[in-house]
Formats: structure tokens, C-alpha cells, sequence
């Protein structure tokens, strides 16, 4: 028979992507524990429900405790949705490593802390659900968000080792790959303080390149595409291991993996630098 997803912890539930994939999940008769710093979760209407929770996926003692109110409250947890994320801009150079540090707290070291407390749970139940939100930008490195890609492609390929390696306990896993979307992500992009110095040789290359960026990022699609996206997998028999929302980005990472990597090089520099 057919496994129901009923239970799902999802992270960065307050806005953007995890809050139209909140309100998606719930409204298709699930219960969603919507976790955030701010705790604020969006209105629900029909069937299901949100359930906004207070939990900073870096604070492992906290997420502990929201694992443990779900199975008290549940029963069990059928799905973990890693999405929380963050970026931050700049030459890969003028990044120092507490910036580098910070890039890869929420959005890779969140990532592992959040699964690391679901997984023992999911072993002991022999069933499990793991979506991750990894990025386009995984497979097409993006100058002057060096660091993003490079946190992007290791939850990526995590999430396709960590398919392999938990296979045998009947947990499945799933990394969505959003492109351009239109959120808070943009205006919340930090850039490396070294970048913002007129003086630095990469000054006018990197504003060039974040606007460019960001202006995709302001013209892309809803966040309820990605939350469709991951609603379709969630009740999938069995997920993809990788998904990459729309027939146009999903065309453009067969692109990027097949084209000789130094064409897709040119390209992303003609484009972004
Ligand atoms: N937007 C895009 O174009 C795009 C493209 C590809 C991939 N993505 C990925 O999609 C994911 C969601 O991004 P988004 O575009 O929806 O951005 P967003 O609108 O900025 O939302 C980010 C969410 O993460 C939460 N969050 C941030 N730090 C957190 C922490 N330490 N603990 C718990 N929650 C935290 C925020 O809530 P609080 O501030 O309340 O904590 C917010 O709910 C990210 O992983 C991002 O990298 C985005």
C-alpha cells in the first residue's frame, strides 16, 4: 500500500518558498510544522493545518525539542523539508572565512542538524521522507556567489549519498533545485564587506553581477511552484532523488551538464560578470 505523508517539519516555513509550500502541504489534508526564527507561519484554508513553530535550525537543542513535540503530539513523522537557506554575494577573494562560515551555518551545517534529528526516528519507524531545497545554482556555478553554489552542490550531492545510505531503512530523499524565484531571499542577500570597497578590483564586476542576479531572482517565478513541486514528490510512491521545477530549468541543468564545462563557463560570465 501506498505510504501517506501526514506529518511534515519543513524549515523556513515564515515566507517565500516555505510558505507557499506550507500552505500547499496543509491544504492538501497535512499537518505542517512550519519552523522559523520569527515562528510566523501563512493562514490555511481547508483540511489541514500549520502548526508555527519557534526553531532556529542552527540551534540543535531546539530542534531536538521540535522533533520530540511532533512524535508526542503525532504519533510519528513521515517528512522532513530542509528549505531554510540564506546567500551571501561577493568575489570568492574578498569573502573572508567568517563570511564563508555564515554562508554554510543555515544553509548546509542547518541542513545536516535538522536531518541528523530526524533520522533516528525515521530509521526506528522504517519509513521517512527527506526533501531538501538545494538550487540551480548547484550545477551552474555563479561568480560572486561562489560560496551559495558551493553550499548548493553539497546539499545536493548529500542528499543523493544520503539516498544510498538509507535506502536499506525505508527512508526516501529528494533534492528540489529552484531556479529564479521571486522572494525575500533577494533583499535579504548579504554582501561580503570587502566587495562594498570602491577600491576593490572586483567593485564594479560584482554589482554588475548581483543585479543581474537579483533582477532574475525579481522577475522569476512563484514560490508556489516550488511548493507544488515538492507536494507532487511528497506523495510520489517513490521521489526522484532530484528535481528541478519547470521545463525550462529543468532543460537548462541537461544543458549545463552535457555542454563542455567551458562553454557553460563563457556563458555564465558573458551573462553575469
Ligand atoms: N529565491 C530563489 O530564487 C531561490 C532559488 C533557489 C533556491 N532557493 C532556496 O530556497 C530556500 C528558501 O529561500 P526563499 O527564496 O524562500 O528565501 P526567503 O524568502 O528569504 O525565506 C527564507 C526562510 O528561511 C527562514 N530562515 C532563515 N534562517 C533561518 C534559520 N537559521 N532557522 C530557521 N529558519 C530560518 C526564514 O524565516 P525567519 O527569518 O523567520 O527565520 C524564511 O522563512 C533557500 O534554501 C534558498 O537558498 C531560493
Amino acid at each position: 500500500m501506498k505510504e501517506q505523508v501526514k506529518t511534515v517539519l519543513l524549515t523556513g516555513g515564515s515566507g517565500g518558498i516555505g510558505a507557499a509550500t506550507a500552505r500547499l502541504l496543509a491544504e492538501a489534508g497535512m499537518t505542517v510544522y512550519a519552523a522559523s526564527r520569527s515562528g510566523k507561519a501563512p493562514e490555511v484554508s481547508g483540511n489541514g493545518t500549520i502548526i508555527p513553530v519557534v526553531m532556529d535550525v542552527n540551534d540543535e537543542a531546539a530542534i531536538a525539542s521540535v522533533v520530540s513535540r511532533i512524535i508526542g503530539e503525532r504519533g510519528g513523522l513521515d517528512a522532513v523539508v530542509c528549505n531554510a537557506g540564506n546567500g551571501i554575494a561577493g568575489p570568492i577573494e574578498e569573502t573572508s572565512i567568517d563570511e564563508v562560515q555564515v554562508q554554510f551555518q543555515t544553509t548546509f551545517y542547518g541542513v545536516v542538524k535538522t536531518i541528523d534529528a530526524c533520522l533516528p526516528v525515521f530509521r526506528k519507524q522504517r519509513r521517512g521522507r527527506i526533501v531538501t531545497v538545494s538550487s540551480v545554482a548547484a550545477v551552474a556555478p555563479l561568480p560572486y556567489q561562489g560560496f551559495y553554489s558551493a553550499v548548493k552542490a553539497g546539499i545536493l550531492n548529500l542528499t543523493k549519498a544520503l539516498a544510498i545510505e538509507t535506502r536499506r531503512f525505508g527512508i526516501q530523499c529528494c533534492s528540489v533545485m529552484p531556479g529564479d524565484v521571486r522572494t525575500g531571499f533577494t533583499a535579504a542577500r548579504k554582501v561580503a564587506v570587502k566587495a562594498t570597497d570602491k577600491n576593490s578590483p572586483y567593485y564594479e564586476y560584482t554589482v554588475k553581477g548581483v543585479e543581474a542576479m537579483s533582477k532574475d531572482e525579481r522577475e522569476g517565478m512563484e514560490p508556489e511552484v516550488i511548493g507544488k513541486a515538492i507536494l507532487r514528490q511528497l506523495r510520489r510512491r517513490r521521489m526522484r532523488p532530484e528535481v528541478t521545477p519547470t521545463f525550462i530549468y529543468s532543460f537548462l541543468v541537461w544543458v549545463i551538464r552535457r555542454f563542455p564545462q567551458g562553454v557553460v563557463l563563457w556563458v555564465l560570465g558573458k551573462m553575469y560578470s
